[in-house]
Protein backbone atom coordinates (compact mmCIF):
# COMPACT_ATOMS: atom_id res chain seq x y z
CA UNK A 1 0.00 0.00 0.00
CA UNK A 2 1.11 3.13 -0.55
CA UNK A 3 1.64 5.85 2.01
CA UNK A 4 -0.64 9.11 1.22
CA UNK A 5 1.14 11.81 2.42
CA UNK A 6 -0.27 14.09 5.26
CA UNK A 7 0.63 17.27 6.14
CA UNK A 8 -0.24 19.04 9.38
CA UNK A 9 -0.38 22.06 10.89
CA UNK A 10 -0.02 22.66 15.09
CA UNK A 11 -1.16 26.26 15.43
CA UNK A 12 0.12 25.24 19.07
CA UNK A 13 -1.36 28.24 21.58
CA UNK A 14 -2.44 30.93 19.05
CA UNK A 15 -5.73 31.30 17.70
CA UNK A 16 -8.81 33.21 18.12
CA UNK A 17 -12.43 33.02 16.72
CA UNK A 18 -11.31 35.64 13.96
CA UNK A 19 -8.39 33.46 12.64
CA UNK A 20 -11.15 31.55 10.79
CA UNK A 21 -10.81 33.20 7.74
CA UNK A 22 -7.17 31.32 7.39
CA UNK A 23 -8.68 28.59 8.11
CA UNK A 24 -11.06 29.47 4.78
CA UNK A 25 -7.53 30.36 2.92
CA UNK A 26 -6.40 27.04 3.81
CA UNK A 27 -9.72 25.23 2.88
CA UNK A 28 -9.09 26.72 -0.67
CA UNK A 29 -5.95 25.58 -1.30
CA UNK A 30 -6.58 22.85 -0.21
CA UNK A 31 -9.34 22.13 -2.39
CA UNK A 32 -7.35 22.88 -5.87
CA UNK A 33 -4.38 20.67 -4.30
CA UNK A 34 -7.59 17.65 -3.99
CA UNK A 35 -7.61 17.91 -7.90
CA UNK A 36 -3.92 17.22 -8.23
CA UNK A 37 -2.73 13.88 -9.25
CA UNK A 38 -0.85 12.91 -5.50
CA UNK A 39 -3.82 13.52 -2.84
CA UNK A 40 -2.09 14.74 0.35
CA UNK A 41 -3.87 14.82 3.27
CA UNK A 42 -4.40 18.44 5.17
CA UNK A 43 -5.06 18.64 8.57
CA UNK A 44 -5.88 21.38 10.70
CA UNK A 45 -4.55 21.56 14.99
CA UNK A 46 -6.19 24.47 16.29
CA UNK A 47 -6.45 25.08 20.20
CA UNK A 48 -9.24 23.72 21.66
CA UNK A 49 -11.18 26.38 21.90
CA UNK A 50 -11.51 26.53 18.39
CA UNK A 51 -12.04 22.87 16.91
CA UNK A 52 -15.93 23.32 16.67
CA UNK A 53 -16.37 26.20 14.55
CA UNK A 54 -13.37 24.94 12.71
CA UNK A 55 -15.15 21.72 12.14
CA UNK A 56 -17.92 22.94 11.41
CA UNK A 57 -15.76 25.36 8.71
CA UNK A 58 -14.14 22.69 6.89
CA UNK A 59 -16.85 20.40 7.37
CA UNK A 60 -17.43 18.35 3.71
CA UNK A 61 -13.84 19.91 2.85
CA UNK A 62 -10.75 18.67 2.17
CA UNK A 63 -9.50 19.56 4.96
CA UNK A 64 -9.51 17.66 8.55
CA UNK A 65 -9.51 18.93 11.81
CA UNK A 66 -7.68 17.80 14.47
CA UNK A 67 -6.78 18.21 18.40
CA UNK A 68 -3.49 19.30 20.10
CA UNK A 69 -4.12 16.68 23.33
CA UNK A 70 -6.36 14.28 24.67
CA UNK A 71 -7.12 12.77 28.21
CA UNK A 72 -6.38 8.84 28.56
CA UNK A 73 -10.21 8.91 30.04
CA UNK A 74 -13.84 9.08 28.36
CA UNK A 75 -15.12 11.62 31.19
CA UNK A 76 -14.51 12.58 34.83
CA UNK A 77 -13.47 14.46 37.41
CA UNK A 78 -10.61 16.25 35.53
CA UNK A 79 -10.81 20.32 35.46
CA UNK A 80 -9.65 22.04 32.44
CA UNK A 81 -8.98 18.87 30.52
CA UNK A 82 -10.62 17.28 26.98
CA UNK A 83 -11.31 13.73 26.27
CA UNK A 84 -10.83 12.14 22.81
CA UNK A 85 -14.59 11.35 22.93
CA UNK A 86 -15.06 15.51 23.41
CA UNK A 87 -12.89 16.44 20.57
CA UNK A 88 -14.43 13.93 18.25
CA UNK A 89 -18.04 15.13 19.31
CA UNK A 90 -16.13 18.48 18.30
CA UNK A 91 -15.70 17.24 14.67
CA UNK A 92 -12.42 16.52 15.07
CA UNK A 93 -10.87 13.43 13.14
CA UNK A 94 -7.32 13.67 14.58
CA UNK A 95 -5.46 14.26 17.74
CA UNK A 96 -1.74 15.02 18.33
CA UNK A 97 -0.03 13.38 21.66
CA UNK A 98 2.96 13.34 23.30
CA UNK A 99 4.46 16.50 21.74
CA UNK A 100 7.43 17.86 23.38
CA UNK A 101 5.75 21.10 24.67
CA UNK A 102 3.71 18.94 26.24
CA UNK A 103 6.49 16.83 27.56
CA UNK A 104 8.34 19.39 28.72
CA UNK A 105 5.29 21.48 30.58
CA UNK A 106 3.33 19.36 31.56
CA UNK A 107 5.94 16.37 32.64
CA UNK A 108 4.33 13.91 30.07
CA UNK A 109 5.53 10.33 30.34
CA UNK A 110 5.95 7.91 27.61
CA UNK A 111 2.92 5.76 29.35
CA UNK A 112 0.63 8.49 29.65
CA UNK A 113 1.54 9.29 25.98
CA UNK A 114 0.63 5.80 25.24
CA UNK A 115 -2.84 5.93 27.03
CA UNK A 116 -3.81 8.93 25.16
CA UNK A 117 -3.16 7.51 22.12
CA UNK A 118 -5.40 4.57 22.96
CA UNK A 119 -8.08 7.00 23.99
CA UNK A 120 -7.62 8.26 20.58
CA UNK A 121 -7.96 5.28 18.81
CA UNK A 122 -11.04 4.30 21.47
CA UNK A 123 -12.84 7.70 20.26
CA UNK A 124 -12.35 7.14 16.69
CA UNK A 125 -9.14 9.78 16.24
CA UNK A 126 -6.17 9.46 13.86
CA UNK A 127 -3.17 9.67 16.74
CA UNK A 128 -0.17 11.61 15.84
CA UNK A 129 2.31 10.65 17.97
CA UNK A 130 5.58 13.17 18.44
CA UNK A 131 8.78 11.92 19.31
CA UNK A 132 12.07 13.01 18.91
CA UNK A 133 15.60 14.13 21.01
CA UNK A 134 17.13 17.46 22.24
CA UNK A 135 20.25 19.17 21.40
CA UNK A 136 22.14 17.42 24.25
CA UNK A 137 21.02 13.69 23.43
CA UNK A 138 21.84 14.06 19.31
CA UNK A 139 25.19 15.78 20.61
CA UNK A 140 26.01 12.59 23.14
CA UNK A 141 24.84 10.04 19.95
CA UNK A 142 21.99 9.30 21.89
CA UNK A 143 19.43 10.17 19.21
CA UNK A 144 18.50 6.13 18.14
CA UNK A 145 18.13 5.20 21.59
CA UNK A 146 15.85 8.18 22.55
CA UNK A 147 13.92 7.79 19.61
CA UNK A 148 13.42 3.72 20.10
CA UNK A 149 12.82 4.33 23.89
CA UNK A 150 9.96 7.24 23.01
CA UNK A 151 8.44 4.52 20.22
CA UNK A 152 8.36 1.57 22.14
CA UNK A 153 6.51 3.43 25.28
CA UNK A 154 4.03 5.91 23.49
CA UNK A 155 2.75 3.73 20.96
CA UNK A 156 -0.22 1.65 21.97
CA UNK A 157 0.72 -2.05 21.51
CA UNK A 158 1.96 -4.54 18.95
CA UNK A 159 -1.94 -5.24 17.56
CA UNK A 160 -1.32 -4.17 13.57
CA UNK A 161 -4.63 -3.41 13.61
CA UNK A 162 -3.69 -0.18 16.10
CA UNK A 163 -1.28 0.63 13.62
CA UNK A 164 -3.90 2.07 11.28
CA UNK A 165 -4.89 5.00 12.90
CA UNK A 166 -1.72 6.15 14.53
CA UNK A 167 1.21 8.30 12.47
CA UNK A 168 4.22 9.04 13.94
CA UNK A 169 5.73 12.49 14.01
CA UNK A 170 9.80 12.95 14.19
CA UNK A 171 10.13 16.60 15.86
CA UNK A 172 13.59 16.59 16.50
CA UNK A 173 13.42 19.14 19.92
CA UNK A 174 15.92 21.43 18.70
CA UNK A 175 14.52 21.87 15.74
CA UNK A 176 11.36 23.02 16.87
CA UNK A 177 10.85 26.86 15.86
CA UNK A 178 14.94 27.06 16.14
CA UNK A 179 14.72 27.50 12.08
CA UNK A 180 17.39 25.11 12.38
CA UNK A 181 16.83 21.44 10.53
CA UNK A 182 18.83 18.02 10.65
CA UNK A 183 20.62 17.72 7.25
CA UNK A 184 18.27 15.78 5.16
CA UNK A 185 20.62 12.89 5.45
CA UNK A 186 20.32 12.21 9.13
CA UNK A 187 16.59 12.88 8.94
CA UNK A 188 16.76 10.16 6.31
CA UNK A 189 18.42 7.79 8.61
CA UNK A 190 16.06 8.17 11.64
CA UNK A 191 13.45 8.04 9.47
CA UNK A 192 14.42 4.20 8.37
CA UNK A 193 15.40 3.51 11.92
CA UNK A 194 11.69 4.03 13.20
CA UNK A 195 10.34 2.56 10.22
CA UNK A 196 12.47 -0.88 11.06
CA UNK A 197 11.51 -0.30 14.38
CA UNK A 198 7.99 -0.31 13.36
CA UNK A 199 7.54 -3.34 10.97
CA UNK A 200 9.50 -5.04 14.14
CA UNK A 201 6.68 -3.90 16.44
CA UNK A 202 3.42 -4.14 13.84
CA UNK A 203 5.18 -6.69 11.00
CA UNK A 204 4.27 -5.42 7.61
CA UNK A 205 1.34 -3.15 8.38
CA UNK A 206 4.55 -1.09 9.75
CA UNK A 207 4.87 -0.11 6.52
CA UNK A 208 1.71 1.36 5.98
CA UNK A 209 2.18 3.76 9.04
CA UNK A 210 3.48 7.58 8.49
CA UNK A 211 6.19 9.12 9.62
CA UNK A 212 5.95 12.73 9.50
CA UNK A 213 8.74 15.41 9.96
CA UNK A 214 8.36 18.53 12.11
CA UNK A 215 10.72 21.09 13.16
CA UNK A 216 11.45 24.03 11.33
CA UNK A 217 9.52 23.23 8.18
CA UNK A 218 9.45 26.34 6.10
CA UNK A 219 8.27 26.60 2.07
CA UNK A 220 12.15 27.03 1.58
CA UNK A 221 13.18 23.89 2.94
CA UNK A 222 9.85 21.74 2.47
CA UNK A 223 10.92 20.56 -1.00
CA UNK A 224 14.11 18.88 -0.04
CA UNK A 225 12.93 17.53 3.70
CA UNK A 226 9.45 15.89 1.97
CA UNK A 227 11.87 14.25 -0.50
CA UNK A 228 13.78 12.51 2.24
CA UNK A 229 12.76 8.27 2.25
CA UNK A 230 9.78 7.43 4.57
CA UNK A 231 9.40 11.12 5.20
CA UNK A 232 5.30 10.88 4.34
CA UNK A 233 4.33 14.56 5.34
CA UNK A 234 5.17 16.90 7.96
CA UNK A 235 4.05 18.27 11.18
CA UNK A 236 4.12 22.36 10.79
CA UNK A 237 4.04 24.61 13.29
CA UNK A 238 4.74 28.76 12.94
CA UNK A 239 4.42 28.39 8.86
CA UNK A 240 0.93 26.43 9.57
CA UNK A 241 -0.52 30.06 10.84
CA UNK A 242 -0.08 31.59 7.08
CA UNK A 243 -2.48 29.75 5.02
CA UNK A 244 -0.01 30.82 1.89
CA UNK A 245 3.40 29.38 3.78
CA UNK A 246 1.37 26.12 5.05
CA UNK A 247 0.03 25.62 1.39
CA UNK A 248 3.27 26.41 -0.04
CA UNK A 249 4.38 23.36 2.38
CA UNK A 250 1.80 21.22 1.37
CA UNK A 251 2.05 22.13 -2.29
CA UNK A 252 5.30 20.46 -2.55
CA UNK A 253 3.45 17.14 -3.27
CA UNK A 254 0.70 18.54 -6.57
P1 LIG B 1 7.81 24.83 14.06
O1 LIG B 1 7.37 24.42 12.67
O2 LIG B 1 7.32 26.16 14.47
O3 LIG B 1 9.28 24.62 14.26
O4 LIG B 1 7.07 23.80 15.07
C1 LIG B 1 7.14 22.44 14.83
C2 LIG B 1 6.21 21.76 15.76
O5 LIG B 1 6.43 21.70 16.95
C3 LIG B 1 5.00 21.15 15.19
O6 LIG B 1 4.37 20.33 16.10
Amino acid sequence: MARRPLVAGNWKMNGLTASVGELERIIAGARSLAQSATKVDVVVCPPATLIAGFAKAASGTAVTIGGQDCHPLASGAHTGDVAAEMLRDAGARAVIVGHSERRRDHGETDALIRAKALAARRAGLMAIVCIGETRDERDGGQTRHVVAGQLDGSLPETDPDAAANIVVAYEPVWAIGSGLTPMPGDIGEVHDFIRARLCVRFGETGHDVRILYGGSVKPANAKALLAVENVDGALVGGASLDAAEFLAIAGIYR
